[in-house]
């Protein structure tokens, strides 16, 4: 029924769509809409439970969260209303549980949704079938993929119901044969639980792993306790693409020249046998591809594959080019986004303008300065008197007043004091000074001497 229909609308149909008279145990000359059967049938193998859920109250577009509703469940053979008081059925939200199947409990279940003026009804099928014997799992199976010589998962198809009950264990099957927890002769094999999934990891996969495995759930809900199992089909890929890793870029700054042209590559590698086609990549730049923004002036060229040569798997690659490189370009993320079953990874790159360098010449001027002040310290000291002689040499107008420069004398002659009565001998050295400056007042005494 359509959820925009009226009041008056639905009345029509209440009384024109065909009606029902519920079975005894309902309220006599209860009328409900037929909504006919579920489209999906339930699978169940004699031994298991088997989960009926009923639709009727998604599809009747109710505000079930204000209208109070009631749902049953009957058995159309009997007419009995199934419930927890039977102690092999249980009605949880939508969903009818039958513990313990046999091939008897196979067959039509009908399902009734109550409202305070109205009534729905539909029919769920339930097919029972023994377990296969050969196969050691249910007839319908799910197709999982492993990958050969990689470590791959099996989800076992149950966690819808995982989250529902209140206790549970699992055991995973490999054809007939039960996968032991820490057993070495199963040390490929480990039990991984993950967000109410159940895994199987199975590493170094080889081809002999090509089997069917059954996970088989055994749980406790409300007291009862019963069994579910699914079964699957794993396929091995021989040929096949792990998760691709991003090379380049690095999400790295990058200095270019504004007006110059530039180009960077996206480089990934994907580990792989056998497959040239395991990712695409694109550039994306402010969460649009570079192909959907319309430009002469950027654009990336087309994928390229190429076999590694070093290590098993393919290097793709796909650049992206500047013709010419503009100010609304710098201070922006280039991503170069990876899309692949394995994953989808992505790095990016920043472009900065490259700035003029002022610290190289700045450096240089700086460290000249100081080794032309230190020359010249060490040379004025080594050559202090030299470089005044020439210089005076060189400006003796500079030096008009050597006279009153404080010294009184420019050279004395110093010789050996004798007593009065001894005469001075003629070999008896007489030393001469050149005097030249810094005698000053010190030398007063030595006048006398001198004449
Ligand atoms: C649902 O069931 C309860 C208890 O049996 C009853 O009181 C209530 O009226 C029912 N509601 C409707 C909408 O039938
Ligand atoms: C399951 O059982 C139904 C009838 O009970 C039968 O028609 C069907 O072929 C069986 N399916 C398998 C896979 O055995
Ligand atoms: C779940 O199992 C544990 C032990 O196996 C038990 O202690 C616990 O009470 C059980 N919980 C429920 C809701 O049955
Ligand atoms: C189903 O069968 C198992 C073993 O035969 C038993 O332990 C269990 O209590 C049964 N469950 C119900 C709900 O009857
Ligand atoms: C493939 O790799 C070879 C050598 O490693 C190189 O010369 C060639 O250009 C590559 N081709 C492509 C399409 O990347
Ligand atoms: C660019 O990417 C980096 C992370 O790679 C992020 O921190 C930064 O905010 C991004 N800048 C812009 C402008 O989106």
């Amino acid at each position: 029924m359509n959820p925009s229909m009226d009041w008056s609308q639905r009345l029509q149909l209440l009384f024109l769509s065909h009606l029902c008279l519920t079975g005894s145990s309902k309220a006599a000359g209860e009328l409900c809409v037929d909504n006919g059967r579920e489209t999906e049938q339930v699978f169940s193998v004699s031994g298991d439970a088997a989960m009926l859920t009923s639709t009727l109250v998604d599809l009747n577009g109710f505000n079930y969260r204000s209208i109070p509703y009631n749902i049953s469940w009957y058995d159309p053979r009997t007419g009995t209303e199934l419930s927890r008081e039977k102690g092999k059925t249980l009605v949880r939200g939508k969903t009818l549980w039958i513990f313990n199947i046999t091939m008897e409990d196979a067959g039509d279940y009908e399902c009734v949704v109550r409202l305070p003026t109205e009534c729905y009804k539909k029919v769920a099928l339930l097919i029972v079938n023994h377990t296969n014997p050969e196969e050691c799992g249910r007839p319908e199976k799910a197709q999982q993929v492993l990958t050969n010589t990689a470590t791959s998962f099996l989800n076992c198809p149950l966690s819808d119901h995982i989250r529902e009950v209140d206790n549970y264990s699992i055991q995973w099957y490999k054809d007939c044969e039960p996968i032991v927890k820490d057993d070495p002769l199963w040390n490929r094999f480990s039990y991984v639980s993950h967000n109410a999934m159940e895994l199987l990891q199975v590493e170094v996969v080889t081809l002999e792993d090509h089997a069917f495995y059954t996970c088989t759930m055994t749980f406790t809900l409300e007291g009862l306790s019963g069994r579910i199992s699914e079964t699957i089909n794993s396929l091995v890929n021989v040929e096949y693409c792990l998760e691709p890793k991003v090379v380049e870029p690095a999400n790295e700054i990058i200095k270019a020249d504004l007006g110059s042209s530039f180009s960077k590559m996206c480089r990934v590698f994907v580990p792989s046998v056998g497959n040239k086609h395991c990712a695409n990549l694109n550039w994306i730049v402010r969460e649009n591809s570079i192909s959907k923004i319309v430009s002469e002036r950027i654009f990336q060229e087309s994928q390229r594959g190429n076999l590694s040569e070093e290590k098993e798997g393919v290097w793709l690659e796909r650049s992206l080019k500047f013709l010419m490189v503009e100010e609304e370009d710098f201070y922006i993320n280039y991503t170069c986004k990876v899309s692949s079953d394995r994953g989808s990874p992505s790095a990016s790159f920043t472009l900065q303008p490259t700035d003029p360098n002022y610290l190289f010449p700045i450096g240089v001027l700086l460290i000249t300065l100081v080794l032309v002040f230190t020359v010249s310290i060490v040379v004025y000291h080594h050559f202090k008197i030299n470089i005044m002689l020439s210089l005076r040499r060189m400006f003796p107008l500079l030096h008009t007043n050597t006279d009153s420069d404080g010294k009184l004398y420019d050279a004395y002659v110093a010789y050996p004091r004798v007593q009065k009565d001894e005469v001075p001998r003629e070999d008896q050295p007489v030393e001469l000074v050149m005097g030249l400056m810094g005698f000053g007042e010190d030398s007063d005494r030595h006048k006398e001497e001198i004449c």
